[in-house]
């Protein structure tokens, strides 16, 4: 649970398979479910593939049109030529949260050693934070399971709300 807080929150599936239909959006589908739990009013859905461009531009509308308080995406943060999600987060954000995404990478480490290959980050843009996960369902799970906890908080003082920091 986040608290009391309620929030609006974007799933951004990055995937190219998944865009060209040869793959169903499980992780967007786990994500939508587990914000709705976690306290969201609403969230919407963006599935494209993994493209620079494409994806800070719907990042942008998310958080600086639509003014989306929390954006997730899934996909395209290891290895691969095409895994360029944390560059287009990098391209829209106007200041890093680094520890969002250490603590990912730290409690995935818990579970699987290959957590180190994601090069997922989190930031704010506008008065949006956003935070990459891995692509995978389970990667999606265990890694919001980390987060959870401190959505509320972390949603509060971007809206200007310190009055808990003390905990
Ligand atoms: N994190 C957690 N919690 N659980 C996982 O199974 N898989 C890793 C890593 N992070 C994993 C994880 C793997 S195998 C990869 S390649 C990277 O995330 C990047 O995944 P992505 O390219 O789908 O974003």
């Amino acid at each position: 649970m986040t608290g009391d807080i309620k929030f609006t929150a974007a799933v951004v599936t990055v995937s190219d398979k998944g865009y060209r239909g040869e793959r169903k959006d499980e992780s967007g589908d786990l994500l939508e479910r587990l914000l709705m739990e976690a306290g969201a009013r609403n969230v919407s859905r963006v599935l494209i593939p993994d493209e620079r461009d494409r994806i800070a531009s719907n990042l942008k509308n998310l958080c600086r049109m639509k003014e989306v308080d929390l954006v997730l995406t899934t996909g395209g943060t290891g290895l691969m030529d095409r895994d360029v999600t944390p560059e287009a987060t990098r391209d829209v954000i106007d200041r890093e949260a680094p520890g969002i995404a250490e603590a990912i990478r730290a409690g995935s480490m818990k579970i699987t050693p290959r957590a180190m290959l994601s090069r997922a980050v989190s930031g704010i843009c506008g008065g949006s934070l956003i935070i990459n996960l891995p692509g995978s369902p389970k990667a999606c799970a265990e890694s919001f399971e980390i987060i959870r906890p401190v959505i509320g908080h972390a949603l509060g003082l971007l809206g200007g709300n310190c009055g808990e920091c003390a905990r």
